[in-house]
């Protein structure tokens, strides 16, 4: 064993470091698909009418998130393709990449032998480029777009429609478009011809249940070859959390995989419950520190002052002691304040998306006002707020109260 060995051996490949989690990564394709029997039969029942030549209908798929919608799609249009009794091409898109027509056009033609540019035809000439195409390789296509949401959100309906109509247009080839998306309220948005086409067959996928979850996670497990790292009672009691939180098994799987990565940094396996608690708050707090960071600067500034006026001990903070703090922060670095209306605003903001509560109390002859608390703690907070550049020289001002005058 030369030196390099030695040195990686030592901190890499030592015992339990070296496991592979990446059966756990989202990009990570089950070759096995559990408790989605009824979902996979009606589809099927679909698809598989092109074995006796039937042209199948298109579908429309709907679900929550993570409800194995992707997983399952990916899963049969693989077999599909796997058939060795008709030509079938399964042409998979997610418009969340391929969010406009000329991508669109391009992935189908491409997946048909077309030779498109990547960029740079006038839409006709792709289109009927395309066309050739598709009906030239003499058979079936299995079109999926997943998130069609997105395309259909950004681009309106006309080029769908368009593929639609292809098959009445050619002799040797069918298109099967299969639309999937968490956002039920999308088919409102399509044009009726484009509705009644594609939503000839709709298929459900409901939430799992905490039984289906543990089944999903404890065979996910098996494939990982882990069954030795993680205790019955802890997968039982991740199954529990994640039924709870809309049965998204790709939360499920997340929690999982982080409270796995806890036993091994910790070098303390099996991981147990305590374990699974450790990487739920790990998981809350990277989720709400995102939150934080994408806010927008006003927001963050009122953030900022209902932090400081907690830090300094206020109770109870109302609107306008919050107003006068951030005007001051705002005067500090700078720049105009908004109204207090637009803070009103700014405050709901903050309390739906769960980093401060607000709750509306009465002031007798006075009115109604807003009182806020904030339960994250503030050095948390402001380690965040920190990372803006503006905010950054408010730190060492407000070291003194007096300034923020509150
Ligand atoms: N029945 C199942 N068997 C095995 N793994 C599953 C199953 N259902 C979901 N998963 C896994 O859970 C994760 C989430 O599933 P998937 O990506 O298919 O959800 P989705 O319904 O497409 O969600 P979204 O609407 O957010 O796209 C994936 O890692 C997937 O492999
Ligand atoms: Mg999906």
């Amino acid at each position: 064993m030369t030196g390099y060995d030695k040195i990686i051996e030592k901190y890499i490949l030592n015992g339990i470091e070296k496991v592979d989690l990446s059966y756990f990564e989202p990009s990570y394709i089950p070759e096995r698909i559990i408790h989605r029997d009824e979902e996979i039969d009606v589809i099927m029942k679909n698809l598989a009418l092109i074995f006796k030549k039937i042209t199948p209908k298109n579908m429309f798929i709907f679900g929550k998130t993570g409800t194995g919608k992707t997983a399952v799609i990916k899963f049969l249009g693989r077999a599909m393709m796997n058939s060795k009794n008709e030509k079938i091409n399964f042409v998979y898109m997610n418009c969340q990449i391929n969010d406009n027509s000329y991508s669109l056009l391009y992935t189908l033609g491409r997946s048909a032998g077309a030779e498109i540019p990547v960029t740079g035809w006038s839409m006709d000439r792709l289109f009927n480029s395309v066309k050739d195409s598709v009906e030239k390789f003499s058979g079936y296509f299995i079109v999926v777009m997943d998130e069609i949401d997105r395309y259909i959100k950004k681009n309106g309906d006309d080029i769908l429609y368009s593929i639609l109509l292809m098959n009445s247009e050619m002799q040797n080839s069918r298109i099967i478009l299969i639309g999937i998306t968490n956002d039920v309220t999308i088919i409102d948005h399509l044009d009726p011809r484009v509705k009644s086409r594609l939503n000839e067959e709709k298929v459900v996928f409901p939430p799992y249940n905490q039984f289906e979850i543990y089944d999903i996670l404890k065979d996910r497990i098996e494939m990982a070859k882990m069954a030795g790292y993680i205790t019955d009672s802890a997968i039982r009691y991740i199954s529990a959390i994640a039924a709870q939180e809309n049965g998204d098994a790709r939360k499920a799987i997340d929690l999982l995989k982080s409270t796995l990565q806890i036993g091994i940094d910790l070098k303390n396996v099996p991981v147990e419950e305590k374990h699974v608690n450790i990487a739920k708050s790990k998981i809350e707090y990277d989720a709400i520190s995102e939150t934080i960071r994408s806010l927008p600067l006003h927001s963050k500034i009122v953030l900022l002052s209902i932090t400081l006026l907690k830090e300094y001990g206020n109770v109870n903070i109302t609107t306008g002691e919050i107003y006068n703090a951030y005007r001051n922060l705002t005067n500090m670095i700078n720049i105009p304040p908004l109204t207090s209306r637009r803070l009103t605003d700014i405050l709901s903001d903050l309390d739906m998306l769960g980093i401060i509560n607000a709750k509306v109390i009465s002031m007798g002859r006075y009115g109604r006002s807003k009182i806020v608390d904030i339960m994250l703690s503030s050095s948390f907070i402001k380690s965040i707020l920190m990372e803006e550049e503006l905010l950054k020289s408010i730190k060492d001002s407000t070291r003194k109260q007096s300034q923020l005058k509150i």
